[in-house]
Parts: structure tokens; sequence; C-alpha cells
């Protein structure tokens, strides 16, 4: 499918699936390579990121792999807004925890800067950032994710998990609005 539409807007087709998940298969195989022996659990930010933490961990194989699945949302139509709600969903103890989150995308990184700040009360031993995609020249906010597979323009992007208000989360292939 080349082009999509959702809602009162039109997408095309931008990146094939085959494409993102090689990319994401050598993010699962740095972090198979930098958390070996450190036993960290996997914090997946919902809803954006449950293709890409499934499709993650398919390919992680450390030892004592753990997940859990967080929430909160900071995203309304096709702009971020400065509206950051409370997070829910965190029951593990992750106290002297190594901590990898999973995010579907770093955009102004306010979401990001605000879980981690949320996350670091609970003391946990690190905290790294795992992106399915990136856009550095949004990022106003926050850490540079420590990996990430694939680089984006500052446009607005559906599929993979990512929505336009609701619509567009099935997709295989990231499609960008025309
Ligand atoms: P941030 O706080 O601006 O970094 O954005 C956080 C969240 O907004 C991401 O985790 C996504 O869920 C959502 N988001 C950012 N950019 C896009 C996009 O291009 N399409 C759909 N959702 C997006
Ligand atoms: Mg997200």
């Amino acid at each position: 499918m080349k082009t999509i539409k959702l809602h009162d807007k039109e997408f095309r087709l931008l990146i094939k699936e085959e494409l993102i998940d090689k990319e994401i298969k050598r993010v699962a195989e740095e972090i198979n390579r930098d958390m070996k022996d450190k036993e960290p659990i996997f914090l997946s930010v919902l809803n954006g990121s449950f293709m890409f933490t499934s499709d993650l961990l398919k390919h992680i194989n450390l030892k004592n792999t753990e997940v859990s699945f967080i929430k909160f949302t900071s995203y309304c139509g096709t702009n971020s807004t400065d509206r950051i709600n409370s997070l829910i969903g965190l029951n593990e103890k992750i106290k002297g925890r190594n901590i990898v989150i999973l995010e579907d995308m770093i955009d102004t990184g306010k979401s990001m800067e605000h879980l981690i700040n949320t996350l670091k009360a609970e003391e946990p031993a690190s905290i790294c950032i795992a992106t399915m995609f990136f856009k550095p020249k949004a990022l106003k906010t926050g850490r540079i994710p420590d990996y990430n597979a694939m680089i984006l323009e500052n446009d607005f992007v559906v599929g993979r998990g990512l929505d336009y208000d609701g619509l567009g989360r099935n997709f295989p292939d990231l499609y960008i609005i025309c």
C-alpha cells in the first residue's frame, strides 16, 4: 500500500518494514552486547511502543529478561503539547535495577525527560533509552537516546505503533504525512 488515509489526512510510504526490522535487530544486538550480566528490566512506554517492544524482545537473549508496560500521554493530533500526564503501571520494584526504556519515538524529548525524572525517584541503578525512531532536530530537552533504530526528519509519521488520533498503529511500514 503506497498511500493511506486516516481521518482527514493522507500519508505516503516512507520506510518499508524490512528495513525497520533490520535496524531493530541491530539495536537488540547492541543491547545484548552492552547489557550482558546486567539483568535489565525493559520498561515499554505504551501505547506507541507495543510493536517495537515485541519486535525488539524477540532478539534479546539476556539472562533473566523482564518486561513491564507503563503509560503516559503527551500527544494530541499532529503537534506535541505541553500537557504531560502522570505515569501509570509501574508495579515492579526498580530500586537498584538496570532499566532500559523502550520508546516508539523521541520527538521533543519532553515525555522522556518527565519519565526519567519520575523513575529516578525510585533509585534504579541505571537508566538507558532505546527508541525505534528519533527526530534529533526536534529534540528540545532531555537526553539523546542510547540506542535508536532509525533517525527521522521533523515530519509527522504513522505506522509501526505510531498513530494519528488513534489510527494507523497497525501498519508494519512507516508512512509520512503528505
Ligand atoms: P515527545 O515528548 O515530543 O518526545 O513525544 C513523545 C511521543 O509523541 C512519542 O513517544 C510518540 O508516541 C508521539 N509522537 C512523536 N512524534 C510522532 C509522530 O511523528 N507520529 C506519531 N506520534 C508521534
Ligand atoms: Mg511514545
